[in-house]
């Protein structure tokens, strides 16, 4: 309540430029660092009261001296927030996202949320541009790096997980900071997995598939949201206001901050949408409070506001007071951004002199534990890992030294040099020097690797010829008792803008595990990769297989750990892992066809003439741990129900190996008969547990009929979410595919 009349006084007071002013949101830019006497377009912007928000201070005394000229600026001192893209971790980097949500653990997530939170708040930040909570079912899409992966349910945890990592109870709190749900919605849909590139979804999925996590996170209290480049159905994302206004704020109640993406009002231009004033204007009346860098909302808003904005080719008109009514609210939902931000009342919020940084050992501990627990033991023929320690090993491959790559995609407050890699790694573990041999190079192509350095890396290169280099690594691989080649793609292969045709591995690293094979030796194969790539015929070469990611700062240390034993794997893929590149998009909720890819029909059928149906399968869910679990057979409390019961499945799972495990019990459902044709599986609920050697746990399951609600939907705002009686399947295991069923019966 306070918090609303200290918002009301500031309104009452405002001008109209004022409050135009607080609507811009600016990059810091590099000048501004040294301060008040610096004349750069910031300074100005400050000096003049225009700016509400900056992002990238790259120190709390950049932020320190843009808070004191922001103050100085606006008559009335209103101070602006700082915003960063705090994505998997801030100084300190954990795994990607998508690594992080391979865990399947929601509470580890939640810490190094928090931690990344506290380090954050310590440099006087108090926004971050996170959780990314895009589903992602298309591995060309580079930013699936970000992503929680394909999965609704496993995402919307994720979601919410990260929220209150990041907000904890009060946003207000010194440790803490906003969050921003992004990007709002369907960004991770692109036609052909192409970044930008629109979206076409039936309502169905839109509602079932990449809403539910928004819908996790706004429930959490997230407190902005930002909006995504896209067009979903044919409307840009930056002027809809079915979506922003109707199905965010009035639908779900959310009262946050809506911000836009990078210069994503002004690309509604371009989306062909209309000139810059029609541009602010339908983005405005969509919904969207602050405008990110493009100027458009500052430049534009104050004539709008006198002269209103006629656009007869959209239907599309709004008098000057109108556009004026749409400003005041946006401008009052930023200001009320900051009262709870605490910011109103203590504008130097993080800027003080001493702030309280969580320990850096504490953050590079739980970011070993992370990449640890998000590393997938995919296959481990024979047993060959955990790998003894007094073992004789060759580090192969362009990943066993490195550390520029394993901080991952959006990793803009790292430090390279905080990274241990592998080969240090494993000498610290196994105290021996493992031999190590380059390989092969990470991109084949010359024009690839311009195109990476455009993007900000260097690919290192060994200029040698292939057959010197192998020649090279050969001898290294004769000479060890086991062989550890380390492949796959450069940091900036995945992330914003980094798009692959062909999800796979590189050439050159394909034939080097051809080479490596033919040896005879034991082979480890690790993929450090920002997005699910096809394995091809390395899956089949490699003796044992750990899919690794691009781990952060202590991701090679995590590897080790799971290579040597010190950790067991806990990993369990949150996206399938395609076998050949062209089977994307791929998932495991897809619904089943009249003609199924396996069954009856031998030609006539849902399938790719050119993929043996005996290809080897990573199922989502799947990932193996270095015990046994024996799962019991599941029971049902009762068989049939009505639709106010809850109904249990228990089941009972016992490590019968001789080690600890932690392991993911996955609840799927199917609803063979519906209304419409439902996904083939679909997941509903999972349990993880740790396991001591011999340990046996009785695990219990809540079935709801709520949980087999689905949307019937001719447009976005006229879906109806129905339940049917009758049938439906319950699936438990270890992944989506080798499960144990039961059937329930909803009477009513
Ligand atoms: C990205 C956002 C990011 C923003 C600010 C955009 O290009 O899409 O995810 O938060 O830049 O860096």
């Amino acid at each position: 309540m306070e918090e609303q009349e200290a918002v009301g006084r500031l309104m009452a007071e405002m001008t109209l430029a004022e409050k135009i002013g607080q609507l811009n949101l600016l990059a810091a830019g590099e000048g501004l660092v040294t301060g008040a006497a610096q004349h750069t377009p910031l300074a100005r912007r400050l000096d003049a009261g225009q700016v509400g928000a900056i992002f990238g201070t790259k120190s709390r005394a950049s932020a320190r001296a843009m808070q004191e000229r922001a103050l100085a600026g606006s008559r009335l001192s209103i101070p602006v927030f700082f915003a960063e893209d705090v994505i998997h971790g801030h100084r300190t980097v954990f795994p990607i996202n998508i690594a992080l949500a391979c865990s399947w653990d929601l509470d580890l997530i939640e810490e190094t949320a928090a931690h990344a939170a506290a380090e954050a708040a310590a440099e006087g930040l108090h926004h971050v541009f996170a959780p990314m909570i895009d589903i992602s079912r298309d591995p060309r899409w580079g930013r699936v790096a970000e992503s929680p992966g394909e999965d609704p349910l496993l995402a919307a945890r994720i979601a919410a997980a990260m929220t209150r990592g990041f907000q904890g109870r009060n946003i207000a709190d010194a440790d803490r900071v906003a969050a921003c749900l992004k990007h709002f919605v369907g960004y991770g849909a692109p036609e052909s997995g192409r970044d930008y590139d629109n979206v076409s979804l039936s309502w169905e999925d839109l509602l079932a598939v990449h809403l539910p996590p928004f819908q996790a996170g706004v429930a959490e209290g997230a407190a902005s949201v930002m909006v995504a480049f896209n067009a979903v159905n044919k409307l840009p994302m930056h002027a809809n206001k079915p979506l922003i206004e109707g199905w965010l704020r009035k639908g779900e109640g959310f009262d946050g901050l809506v911000i836009s993406d990078y210069t994503g009002v002004k690309e509604l231009t371009a989306h062909g949408l209309g000139p810059a004033a029609v541009a602010v204007a339908r983005a405005l009346h969509a919904g969207i409070d602050m405008d990110m860098v493009g100027e458009d909302f500052l430049e534009k808003l104050p004539t709008l506001a006198r002269e209103g904005v006629e656009a007869p080719h959209a239907g599309f008109s709004l008098s000057a007071a109108e556009i004026v009514d749409l400003v005041d609210k946006a401008c009052h939902r930023v200001l009320i951004f900051k009262s709870r931000l605490g910011l109103l009342s203590n504008p130097f919020k993080g800027l003080a002199e001493n702030p309280v940084a969580p320990s850096r050992q504490e953050g590079r501990k739980l970011a070993r534990k992370a990449a640890a627990r998000s590393t997938i033991l995919i296959k481990n023929d024979h047993s060959l890992l955990p790998l003894p320690l007094d073992q004789k090993v060759a580090l192969i491959g362009p990943f066993a030294a490195d550390r520029a790559n394993m901080l991952g995609t959006w990793a803009v407050s790292g430090k390279v040099e905080d990274v241990i890699p592998l080969n240090e790694a494993v000498k610290a573990l196994t105290g021996t020097e493992p031999a190590v041999a380059w390989g092969a190079n990470i991109v084949d192509e010359l024009w690839l690797e311009q195109r990476l350095n455009v993007h900000g890396v260097t690919v290192e290169r060994d200029s040698r010829s292939e057959d010197a280099i192998l020649k090279e690594t050969m001898a290294a691989a004769h000479a060890a008792d086991v062989v550890i080649a380390t492949i796959g793609e450069a940091k900036e292969h995945a992330g914003e803008s980094s798009s692959r045709l062909a999800p796979d591995l590189p050439a050159p690293q394909r034939r080097l595990i051809s080479r490596l094979a033919n040896t005879g030796k034991p082979l480890v194969v690790v993929v450090f990769a920002g997005r699910p790539l096809a394995l091809g015929e390395v899956a089949e070469k490699a003796d044992a297989l750990l899919f690794a990611w691009h781990g952060g700062i202590a991701g090679p240390q995590g590897v080790a750990d799971v290579l040597f034993g010190a950790a067991s794997p806990a990993g369990r893929l949150a996206v399938s892992l395609p076998t050949h590149p062209g089977e994307v998009p791929l998932y495991h909720a897809a619904e089943p066809t009249g003609r199924p890819s396996l069954g009856n029909f031998q030609k006539f059928r849902s399938n790719w003439l050119d993929l043996p149906d005996d290809a080897i399968r990573f199922p989502f869910g799947f990932g193996l741990g270095y015990g046994t679990v024996r799962y019991g057979s599941p029971a049902l409390s009762s068989d049939t129900a009505m639709a106010t019961e809850t109904v249990l499945l228990s089941l009972k799972i016992e490590n019968t190996g001789p080690g600890e495990v932690v392991e993911t019990v996955q609840l799927y459902a199917s609803d063979p008969v519906a209304r419409v044709t439902r996904p083939a599986r679909m997941l509903i609920d999972f349990k993880q547990v740790t396991l001591s050697a011999g340990e046996a746990r009785e695990l219990v399951f809540e079935i709801t009929a709520q949980q087999f609600r689905y949307p019937i939907a001719l447009s976005l705002l006229s879906a109806e979410w129905v339940r049917d009686p009758g049938t439906i399947q319950l699936h438990v295991g270890a992944n989506s595919r080798d499960t144990q069923s039961v059937e329930l019966k909803w009477l009513t």
